[in-house]
């Protein structure tokens, strides 16, 4: 290489101080710059015998033409009405010291306590200190500790805000309640009525804060959703995901799909976009892209072929990214080649975007396996109802500190502030779709087929099918 470098120069009968030289050979591309600074000496016909570092640096400024992105070079046809809404990739300050963790829990406590206090049964509501003064029924919004059952098997717990902590008594007697209480976690925030028993509280009333029921939006566009694509991975169905690349390009489908296609707009990816490498011990074995940064030219090279619609990205825990929640978007340096698609946008895991009036909550989904081994009834199976219920609690993460881990913040950015009109998740591999309250809560499956793991604790996935949000209903194409 080195001696390349100078015999290229010698045989134009150029010398390279030395400087000069230093600056070429730093390049990645040293031969090819060497090239393209020999043609425009010999195009601009000066007569140079020596360069200097000055000489590169400029030609480096003006005359290197940057690569152009793959497929990009024609305007996007639409017209986007795009926003990111919420966005935590700019907005985590912390810096690992313990004092984050009270702010980050006081976070959570007074945004969620806004709501809270807001509720009819909640107008008395009255700090924990005094209430423990009162007499007879008192209102208090504590975040919930220590998960007990008495040898009678009635529920107790530990409530906490700023003030003081209180022990709460759900008696079994009480069905509905007892059944509310059972999908209380630890280290939510919640809402409590009840009558004060010297130390104790006897609840009488559960109250989350809650999701208002909304009007639905019109829609004259579709919306796509992916997740789980796993691209790298030796169990990545690249057939199906082809197919789905000709359906969205309209080669691929019946007339009905090829319609729906017409009409796409928007592509939400909610993370785990390519498989990652190191996720978990022997994943190399089930590896095909060994390589990351290669798992992610893949990528680009696959979503590429999508030139007029808006692609929206948020990482998963496969992703190249930050682990703790909220994740930042995905690092230009892992995936260089998707920053240069013009039409992709990146987000942070959990982030909220505005699609032609459409809000949308974004959020992989990694606090579904917590909910699902902690609360009775809830599954991967039925991650619709983990939605529910997380808008219910207005936590996309309420459990701290067990699989999922967060960072501390010092503001709690996984509480659901704004209510969306979609709230898009994946994460669990298993495709499911509700509507509840007026928000559609999409799961949208995977692009993976069953893995190693998934044979061990029977876990099916639901693969290549692909929800699409067209024109305000719901359709699941299918590409397998
Ligand atoms: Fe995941």
């Amino acid at each position: 290489m080195t001696t390349d470098l100078i015999l290229k120069f010698a045989d134009a009968e150029i010398l390279l101080d030395d400087a000069a030289y230093h600056k070429i050979n730093s390049q990645d591309d040293s031969i090819e710059l060497a090239d393209s600074l020999l043609s425009d000496i010999v195009q601009k016909g000066n007569s140079v015998y020596l360069l200097t570092e000055d000489m590169v640096e400029e030609f480096l400024e003006e005359s290197v033409p940057r690569a152009e992105p793959p497929s990009q070079s024609k305007l996007l046809p639409q017209d986007f009405d795009f926003q990111i809404l919420q966005d935590t990739s700019k907005k985590s300050y912390t810096n690992g010291e313990i004092k984050d963790f009270s702010s980050y829990f006081a976070s959570r406590y007074h945004k969620i306590w806004q709501m809270l206090s807001r509720k009819n049964e909640l107008k008395n509501v009255q700090p924990i200190k005094t209430a423990q003064r009162s007499d007879d029924v008192v209102e208090v919004v504590g975040m919930v500790n220590d998960i007990r059952y008495t040898k009678k098997n009635h529920k107790f717990m530990e409530i906490e805000d700023e003030t003081g902590t209180m022990s709460l008594l759900v008696h079994n007697d009480n069905h509905q309640l007892y059944e509310d209480a059972e999908r209380l976690v630890k280290d939510q925030v919640v809402g409590v009525v009840g009558s004060r028993k010297g130390t104790l509280l006897m609840a009488s009333q559960l109250i989350n804060p809650g999701v208002p029921r909304i009007d639905e939006k019109e829609m004259d566009f579709s919306a796509v959703f992916l997740s789980d694509i796993h691209l790298g991975s030796s169990t990545f169905l690249e057939k199906a995901f082809q197919r789905f690349i000709h359906w969205m390009n309209g080669d691929y489908g019946d007339e009905k799909q090829r319609e729906i296609a017409a009409d796409v707009k928007y592509l939400v990816v909610a993370g785990d976009i390519v498989d990652g490498i190191g996720v978990y011990p022997g994943q190399d074995k089930e590896l095909n892209i060994k390589d990351i940064y290669e798992q992610y030219e893949e990528a680009a090279r696959l979503m590429g072929e999508l030139s007029d619609v808006k692609i929206i990205i948020a990482p998963g825990n496969h992703d190249a990214c930050r682990l703790a929640e909220p994740q930042p978007a995905l690092p230009e340096e892992y995936a260089g080649d998707l920053y240069q698609l013009k039409n992709v946008e990146f987000v942070s895991n959990p982030s909220l975007v505005n699609m032609d009036g459409i809000k949308t909550l974004i959020y992989h989904g990694r606090s579904f396996d917590d909910l699902a081994m902690t609360v009775k009834g809830l599954s991967h199976q039925n991650s619709d109802i983990i939605m529910k219920e997380l808008l219910e609690k207005r936590h996309l993460a309420p459990i701290y500190g067990e699989r999922t881990a967060l960072a501390s913040e010092i503001e709690d950015h996984l509480v659901i502030e704004d209510v969306p009109d979609v709230f898009h998740t994946g994460h669990v591999h298993i495709n499911s779709y509700k509507k509840y309250k007026g928000i559609h809560l999409i799961n949208s499956g995977t692009f993976q087929s069953q893995t190693e793991f998934q044979k061990i604790y029977n876990i099916v996935p639901t693969c290549a099918q692909v929800p699409v949000l067209s024109r305000g209903s719901m359709k699941l194409l299918k590409f397998n």
